[in-house]
């Protein structure tokens, strides 16, 4: 490699080890209070420490460091603001991002420290310190799981309305939106949708505060709130079963677990949605694949799961007694497929030999240890 090769190779590796700040900066702008200061009005770093109670020198370094990365500017006369992009983080705009920033750069934190460790062992940062997997952590922590939630509204009403607008809801009476959270998507779909009613289902750290979040957008008379898990039965008889943002967080026997309650509960005209950032067969590069690249080492470390190809899904599908999957939406980053009932098999009349059942798709000896794990 020539000189000015490796210096090139240099800067950029440098970068990426660097990177990390960027989830810091934001965060501390969110939590110190910069970001609501510059929402109500433009100010001088004098004024803003003042309002903020930080050392002005130190608040000016954290300025210069969210001018250099565009969420905030500054004007000739050294009053600053929220740019276009820091305007996001603001607590009245639609889809605010503050809570995730908050989320990524608080709680989330520590755990990618540990990120080694479970691509060496294949789980969560929180199982091997000893934790309980899945949600269980946010159950003793009324705040944490307020954050966590608030985060997921954010981050769903960025994609929610398109799916409410663009998808054919004809003849869908109920949807039931399982591990809901708040029920953000299933909010837009009920606004846009006006004959359709609803089911938030979620853990008890979720729903305790749903009703309230639905009523405040006008929706409580269509729409329940109900607690529980998704490995016991769900709410049966519904038209449709949204699963957004769920699939991911558990590993292939887990996600095939939570399918099967799906399947179990709908009537065989009923449908599945998942809602999933979807992996790129092969590597294709960009933005959208470093997504859910980095999504996919996200769910490794705080939680066991990850993000699959469009075929991870459909083997899912059909063992779960789906057929394949079928694209209907996209929105964002974000793909919609839809998993309908498999027609059941028709008896075989007494006298005539049954043959031999076809073998499954995609059910190697992997997927049959999973089904005799999940079934435990
Ligand atoms: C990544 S969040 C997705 C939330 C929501 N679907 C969204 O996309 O905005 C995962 C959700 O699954 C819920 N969850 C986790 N384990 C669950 C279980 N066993 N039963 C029901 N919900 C569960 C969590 O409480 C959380 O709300």
């Amino acid at each position: 490699m020539n000189a000015a090769a490796d210096a090139r190779c240099a800067t950029r590796l440098l970068d990426l080890i660097g990177g990390n700040w960027t989830t810091q900066a934001i965060g501390a702008a969110v939590t110190l209070g910069v970001v609501d200061e510059l929402a109500r009005a433009h100010c001088t770093t004098e004024q803003l420490a003042q309002r903020t109670g930080c050392a002005p020198r130190a608040l000016q370094r954290l300025l210069n460091g969210l001018a250099a990365i565009d969420i905030v500017t500054r004007d000739a006369v050294g009053r600053h603001a929220l740019s276009a992009t820091g305007a996001l983080l603001r607590e009245d705009a639609a889809g605010s991002v503050r809570w995730w920033a908050q989320w990524c750069s608080g709680p989330q934190w520590s755990l990618w420290g540990n990120l080694a460790q479970s691509v060496r062992t294949g789980r969560s940062a929180r199982t091997l310190a000893g934790g309980r997997p899945g949600y269980a952590h946010l159950q003793a922590d009324v705040g944490a799981a307020r954050l966590f939630h608030r985060a997921m509204a954010g981050l769903t009403r960025r994609i929610g309305r398109r799916i409410a607008r663009d998808l054919d809801w004809r003849g869908v009476r109920q949807v039931v939106d399982i591990g809901g959270g708040y029920g953000e998507l299933l909010a837009e779909i009920l606004a846009a949708q006006r004959s359709v009613r609803g089911i938030v289902f979620d853990l008890p750290h979720a729903t305790r505060d749903a009703a309230a979040y639905l009523a405040e957008r006008g929706l409580a008379a269509r729409c329940s709130v109900v607690s529980g898990s998704f490995f016991e039965p769900l709410p049966a008889g519904a038209d449709v079963y949204l699963l957004k943002s769920i699939l991911h967080n558990w590993d292939d026997a887990d996600a095939l677990r939570i399918l099967r309650q799906c399947r179990s509960a709908m009537p065989a005209a009923a449908r599945v949605l998942v809602v999933e950032r979807v992996l790129p067969a092969q590597a294709a590069g960009g933005r959208r694949e470093r997504a859910v690249l980095r999504s996919d080492l996200n769910m490794l470390v705080s939680l066991g799961g990850r993000e699959r190809t469009r075929r991870e899904f459909a083997e899912l599908a059909l063992q779960a007694g789906f057929t394949r999957p079928r694209r209907v939406g996209t929105a964002l980053d974000y793909d919609v497929l839809e998993m309908r009932p498999a027609p059941a098999r028709r008896a075989q009349p007494a006298a005539v030999k049954a043959p031999a059942p076809p073998a499954r798709l995609g059910r190697g000896t992997r997927a049959r240890s999973r089904d005799r794990r999940s079934a435990r």
